[in-house]
């Protein structure tokens, strides 16, 4: 297993060269990561060559249309899904909007859908409202303690009456990472489509859906290093059985089906930029020179252990502390470098605090909540989040170590 030139990766980020942002350490990286050089280089390209209605015979129309489907085709067998599974939509919230429009119209009064209460908002919100045309929403619950998901509980909670389980690949508070292709498994035996948020997951490596097995899969490219667009895989099976929810004419094309809006056409085409950027890393690693897929599990493994080395001292580091509570597990290995902290006091005064020490923080509820209340934590005090990738260095994790030092 090769170890992750840090260098070459953070060669390929221009924040790290930008000198307003010098001195700097950016902690806040679940909420959005910095953009990769290759996303940059097509937009700017795009908007500059390119920027015309795409699709049409002339050159540039050519180009732009060329573009947009290179981004969703390479993306899409990075994913290990075929390509017309994957569309892009603004964002992961209005992605799971108009999913929810779909499920409405489709299900019956009575039929039940399994929602978390682990999840960030966007995978909850839009999916219990459908309790108002009847549809039963039940809660499958995290321990308060730690903050897990049992996929024991969510036996006891399906039925034959379950068409829909909805939860996150981890959350972008408590971090730990949860069994996907486990708890699939539990509720596809009973007969359930299975929709996963992997918004705080895929930063840290892209999956292989099409492996992990889940019918819908969200993760927002904002975060991925790409531009603002939420990426929805949904499997053909589901996909084809909804109902369409884009213009009666472009209900034919799965990849149209669940996105009405007209979608941007210069970020959709720079999202080829993310591939770019994985064959960038695998090819300096030496990685596999195969299929994409493979390429894809190749970065993935490598910014995985990376950020697992970094994260542990991290972890170590607030777990015992009397005026810390760390919120999730401290084991690494178990979850994405996303830490929050609950402090019982302003976290956002807090967060400032580190401004004067360099390190880019935030502080407050990161839409969680339903899982900050459940755990204890009074929402309106909120948590300190300090979250990396796999393009922070030891230096700045040092400068963040000294920093919570000085400050808890
Ligand atoms: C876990 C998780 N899911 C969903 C979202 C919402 O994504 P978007 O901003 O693309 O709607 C976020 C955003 O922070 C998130 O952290």
């Amino acid at each position: 297993m090769s170890t992750l030139d840090i260098n070459f990766v953070r060669s390929q980020f221009p924040a790290f060269s930008e000198p307003s942002l010098q001195g700097q350490a950016f902690f806040e990286n679940a909420g959005g990561s910095y953009t990769c050089k290759p996303v940059l280089d097509r937009l700017t390209r795009y908007y500059t060559q390119r920027k015309v209605q795409p699709y049409a015979p002339y050159e540039a129309s050519r180009l732009a249309g060329e573009e947009m489907d290179e981004a969703r085709a390479r993306m899409a067998a990075i994913l290990g899904v075929e390509t017309d599974e994957l569309s892009f939509g603004p964002s992961t919230t209005q992605n799971t909007y108009v999913l929810a429009q779909a499920f409405r119209q489709w299900m019956q009064p009575g039929e039940a859908i399994i929602v978390t209460n682990q999840d960030h908002e966007a995978n909850s919100g839009p999916w219990r409202r459908l309790a108002d045309e009847g549809i039963e929403i039940r809660e499958w619950q995290i321990d308060p303690e730690t903050g897990s998901l049992n996929p024991m509980d969510l036996e006891n909670l399906l039925d034959e009456n379950v068409r829909l389980v909805c939860f996150p690949h981890c959350s972008n508070v408590i971090g730990e990472i949860n069994p996907v292709t486990e708890i699939t498994a539990i509720a596809h035996a009973a007969g359930a489509f299975v929709c996963v948020d992997g918004v705080s997951y895929a930063p840290h490596g892209f999956p292989n859906v099409g492996d992990l097995g889940p019918d819908i899969y969200l993760f927002s490219a904002y975060k991925t290093y790409g531009p603002h667009q939420g990426c929805m895989v949904i499997r053909r099976t589901l996909g084809e059985m909804l109902p369409n929810q884009g213009h009666y004419f472009n209900g034919d094309v799965l990849y149209q089906r669940f996105t009405p809006a007209g979608p941007d056409h210069a970020q959709i085409a720079a999202s080829a930029g993310m591939a770019d950027y994985i064959d960038l890393l695998c090819d300096h690693h030496s990685g596999p020179t195969g299929e994409a897929a493979e390429r894809g599990s190749f970065a993935h493994d490598l910014m995985r252990s990376h950020e697992v080395a970094l994260l542990q001292p991290v972890l170590d580091a607030v777990k015992d502390r009397n005026a810390v509570r760390l919120i999730g597990t401290s084991d690494a290995s178990r979850r994405a470098p996303t830490v929050a902290l609950a402090l019982n006091r302003n976290v956002e005064a807090v967060a400032a605090d580190l401004t004067g020490c360099g390190i880019m923080a935030g502080g407050g509820d990161f839409y969680a909540v339903r899982p900050l209340t459940a755990m204890g934590v009074d929402p309106d005090q909120g948590v300190l989040r300090v979250s990396f990738t796999h393009y922070t260095s030891q230096q700045e994790i040092d400068q963040l170590l000294n920093a919570l030092d000085d400050i808890l």
